[in-house]
């Protein structure tokens, strides 16, 4: 691989602090430090005049502070990929970095490799930002990479841990197969640590890892010994049973993978990880929806505003996102009316919080969709299904206009939908 070499701007109104983040990364070949500025109107001149791929902002200088100059630089040139660097860690500060437009915060002192992994994370990122912007075609639907076929591919979402992101996916994975009868693949992307087998009680069975052929040799037969057929008739794609099995699947093999179910099946459900490495970036490409899960913290608010904020500059159409806020309650403080200022957006679907339910569904390895239909949670994870169903029913019709989709499809959805 032709690496580029990484640019990065020090701006640090102290001189040591500069000289020791600048020989902290002389060593790395694919990281050059550009320039290093003292002061953050020295540092916006800078940026605006060699930019550069990553800067380093320290949050605390004289006259003018990092944040300010962070949303500056951000408003100037979004495609910058600031960190911000503090000696203090107060969420407060985390916040304020984030809405200014910075994408890590590193805390002061940090280390070699925290430091080296943050400039590396944050110029991908920023290269993934500076892609040509997609458009919409005419009919206001996304334009689709060549490689996938005519499965619906929904990615569940979040860039916070632990907002339930396996929850929802293995239940909206159930609704859809219990609503449609359609063939359904349940992917488990969320590699380091997954819990689909566990929420889906799947013992010991083949994985990502027991895909043996390079990406562009996988094909239909060779996925099909490894999908697990669960007792729903959901086809599922396993993460591997370890951290160090799980380093071994690519951005490649994930893509390959999707590409061929995609034209095996009816619908995809992915779960992911959080975070937007490579492999995510690739995965949100394939997918027609992504369901951004929240929950009422304002940490997730501000990691799902910060993520809307990408999610345009990708080019992203609207509607391919779709907002869902989980565990609401009425306790939380933050009323969803100011949620949904605060991220512009429409809160479409709200599942409820029930711990004891919930719990208990995923001790059981049991979706609540299909054992507790009645519930509150699973009468508005099929509301939410519906609307994707209703979606891909109507893509198909435009599809099928086009002379690619069998309106068949589209009749027999109508039917079952009750919308025919
Ligand atoms: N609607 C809900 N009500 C109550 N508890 C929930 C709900 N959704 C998720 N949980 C709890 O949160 C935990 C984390 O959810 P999980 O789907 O594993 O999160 P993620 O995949 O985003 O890390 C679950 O084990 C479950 O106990
Ligand atoms: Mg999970």
């Amino acid at each position: 691989m032709s690496a580029r070499t990484i640019r990065v701007l020090i701006v640090d109104d102290v001189p040591e602090s500069r000289d020791n983040v600048e020989k902290l990364l002389r060593f790395e070949g694919d990281i050059e430090v550009v320039a290093k500025a003292a002061r953050g109107q020295e540092g916006i001149d800078l940026a605006m005049r060699l930019q550069p791929d990553v800067i380093l902002m320290d949050i605390n200088m004289p006259d003018m502070d990092g944040i300010t100059a962070t949303t500056e630089i951000t408003s100037r040139l979004p495609t910058a990929g600031v960190i911000m660097m503090s000696v203090q860690d107060e969420p407060d500060l985390l916040r304020r970095a984030m809405l200014a437009g910075a994408r890590e915060f590193l805390s002061k002192p940090f280390s070699l490799e925290e430091l080296i992994t943050a400039v590396r994370h944050v110029s991908r990122l920023a290269q993934q930002v500076q892609r040509p912007v997609v458009t919409a075609s005419p009919n206001g639907t996304a334009p689709r990479p060549s490689d996938v076929g005519l499965a619906k591919i929904i990615s569940v979402i979040g860039n916070k841990g632990g907002v339930g992101r396996s929850v929802i996916a293995t239940n909206v994975a159930m609704a859809i197969r219990q609503l449609t009868n359609k063939q359904v693949a349940l992917i488990d992307a969320s590699l380091n640590f997954g819990d689909v087998g566990v929420m889906m009680n799947v013992a010991k069975s083949k994985t990502f890892s027991d895909i043996t052929v390079q990406p562009h040799q996988l094909d239909r037969e060779l996925l099909d010994d490894v999908l697990v057929t669960h007792s729903s008739g959901i086809r599922l794609l396993l993460a591997p049973a370890t951290p160090q099995e799980s380093e071994t699947v690519s951005v490649e093999l994930l893509r390959a993978a999707v590409s061929v179910l995609s034209k095996t099946v009816d619908y995809i459900v992915v779960d992911t990880r959080p975070g937007f490495d490579d492999m995510m970036l690739a995965l949100m490409d394939q997918s027609d929806k992504l369901l951004l899960v929240l929950t009422m913290e304002m940490s997730a608010i501000k990691d799902t505003r910060q993520f809307l904020e990408i999610a345009e500059l990708l080019g992203y159409p609207e509607e391919k996102i779709t907002l869902v806020l989980n565990r609401f309650n009425n306790y939380s403080g933050i009323p969803v009316g100011d949620i949904a200022e605060n991220l512009k957006r429409e809160i479409e679907f709200r599942v409820p919080n029930d711990p004891a339910v919930v719990l208990r569904s995923v001790n059981e390895g049991s979706p609540l969709t299909s054992s507790q239909p009645e519930s509150r949670f699973s009468a508005e994870i099929n509301r939410l299904t519906s609307t994707l169903v209703q979606e891909h029913l109507d893509e198909s019709e435009i599809v099928s206009k086009n002379g690619h989709r069998s309106n068949n499809l589209v009749l027999r959805l109508r039917t079952v939908l009750g919308h025919g």
